[in-house]
């Protein structure tokens, strides 16, 4: 099998971290690409300089250039700028468009074989943008939110029962931003309805749908209470890991069934735009949008959801960038 080249366009918090994890695990060769001179090149040289003791042995390599990213397989990104306190995602949009819409240049001239994942915020527009710019295929170009936005909730719920993070499964759907939707209903500890666990805990049902309600607004929030805490800038640590995840399932052609922001072609009633929702994520970038009942009330939150990308979508195209 030959060694991958993976491109990361953005070499802030997030791109540093991706760095970090890519080599440990040597998921493949690094272009670390970002506008700010000899800033990807000291980080990558700063990452170099512990494979002695990681005991990984890749390439890692700092650009200025988009031409270094040549032949890359597989670019994530996280260019632009991330969130102030009180600021929400939607509140990047114009920054990032301008930046979103450089970055969709370079890699279209410089990578046009790579699956593309993107990470910059506001997520569903970004993606939107990168996909129309680029040409790339839809299949080829998605985003990052849910499995971080998933891990979030899931981590919660593992707080509040008491039992190990790894048996949660709890997955959080629609667009990356105040409306996303953590389908509760289906929250699971190996199985058993987290709904059923905090029922019996508290043994009262009222009881149980307020700490269940809380959980989710923190779900919802939860990037905003980093962005709170940091003051400096936004959650970088999880996004990367989540990213991660992603590339990996796509480096190693693993399957796996993981909410991601997908182009949907009459999926969930929606055509024509990008929002989160279950995808099986292969070597062919999404491979599958895996349907699923939604009652009244999810289906309520998700057009909320849907109509929120589709504003910020009309926005790109009012301000002429798609
Ligand atoms: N091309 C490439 N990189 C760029 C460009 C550009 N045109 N413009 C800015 N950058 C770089 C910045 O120089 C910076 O190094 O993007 C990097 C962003 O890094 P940080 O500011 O540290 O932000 P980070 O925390 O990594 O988040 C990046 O991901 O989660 C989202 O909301 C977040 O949009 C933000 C993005």
């Amino acid at each position: 099998m030959s060694r991958k080249k993976i491109a990361l366009i953005g070499g802030g918090q997030i791109g540093g971290v991706l760095t970090q994890l890519i080599a440990q695990r040597e998921l493949g060769d690094v272009v670390l690409f970002d506008v700010v001179e000899d800033m990807p090149q000291g980080k990558t040289l700063d990452i170099a300089e512990a494979s002695r003791i990681d005991s990984f042995d890749i390439n890692l390599k700092g650009a200025n250039s988009y031409s270094e990213i040549a032949g890359a397989d597989l670019v994530i990104i996280t260019a632009g700028l991330p969130r102030k306190p009180g600021m929400s995602r939607d509140d990047l949009l114009t920054t990032n468009a301008e930046i979103m819409k450089k970055v969709a240049e370079g890699v279209k001239a410089n990578a046009p074989d790579a699956i593309v994942i993107i990470v910059s915020n506001p997520l569903d527009a970004m993606v939107t943008l990168f996909q129309k710019v680029s040409g790339f295929s839809a299949e080829k170009v998605f985003g990052q939110a849910g499995v971080l936005d998933s891990s979030r909730f899931s981590t919660f719920i593992a707080w509040e029962l008491g039992v190990s993070v790894k048996d949660v499964n709890a997955m959080v759907l629609g667009g990356h931003g105040d409306t996303m939707v953590p389908l509760v209903r289906y929250a699971n500890v190996n199985g058993i309805p987290v709904m059923e666990m905090l029922e019996r805990k508290y043994n009262d049902k009222a009881k149980a749908k307020e700490v269940m309600s809380a959980m989710v607004e923190r779900t919802k929030m939860a990037g905003g209470e980093v962005v709170k805490l940091l003051k400096t800038g936004s959650a970088f640590y999880s996004p990367a890991s989540a990213s991660i995840a992603m590339a990996e399932a796509i480096l190693k052609d693993e399957k796996r069934l993981m909410p991601v922001c997908a182009y949907l072609n009459g999926e969930f009633g929606v055509d024509g735009y990008y929002v989160g929702v279950p995808a099986v994520l292969g070597e062919g970038g999404v491979e599958k949008v895996v349907e699923l009942t939604l009652d009244e009330e999810e289906q309520k939150a998700m057009d909320v959801s849907v109509n929120a990308v589709k504003g910020l979508v009309a926005d790109l195209q009012r301000l002429n960038y798609i």
